[in-house]
């Protein structure tokens, strides 16, 4: 039984990540989608970790084989601990694989084991939880990019302060 852990902030998960979780299952027996607290991205998430993992689960439901975990601290002790065979990555382009090969070889000398790479289906491979929070805080439709769970929290999250209902009302 192989298990792979699938690490990110997922501030919010993505189709990309959807498409990664998808063919990693195809890999790997068992998927964990670790999210992280990211204490150096601390303050500059928009949705807290509970949110976080909440959406993960919803846009994952249709997947078996897959569990949505916090990883608390250093990835590779998380990766001994559950007995990970693999860490998964998720790679759009050369800039994404310049970051991450670094990460999967400190990550190797931590303990951890090796990581494999997937290439992002050429759909998603414009996509990115950054660019999807820029895009739906001004306004722009990221409904293609994102799973409609995670739309309608975008909706709420980012509604003009204005068009919320008052404190306190149904
Ligand atoms: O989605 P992100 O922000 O690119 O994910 C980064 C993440 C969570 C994979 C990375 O920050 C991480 O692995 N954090 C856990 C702490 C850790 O082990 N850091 C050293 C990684 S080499």
């Amino acid at each position: 039984m192989t298990l792979a852990v699938y690490p990110g902030t997922f501030d919010p998960i993505t189709l990309g990540h959807v498409d990664v979780v998808t063919r990693a299952r195809t890999l790997f027996d068992r998927v964990v989608v670790g999210v992280a607290h990211n204490a150096a991205k601390r303050g500059r998430h928009l949705f807290g970790l509970d949110e976080r993992l909440e959406l993960a689960r919803a846009s994952l439901a249709h997947l078996s084989g897959v569990e949505v975990d916090v990883v608390p601290g250093l990835l590779a002790d998380y990766c001994r601990e559950r007995g990970a065979g693999a860490i998964v990555k998720g790679l759009r382009s050369g800039t994404d694989l310049d970051a991450e090969v670094p990460m999967a070889l400190l990550n190797r000398d931590l303990g951890g084991p090796e990581t494999v790479f997937l290439a992002a289906a050429g759909a998603h491979a414009r996509v990115s939880s950054s660019l999807v929070k820029d895009v739906a805080g001004h306004g722009g439709d990221v409904s293609g990019l994102v799973p409609d769970v995670v739309l309608a929290a975008l909706e709420r999250e980012l509604a003009p302060a204005a068009a919320r209902p008052p404190a306190g009302r149904p």
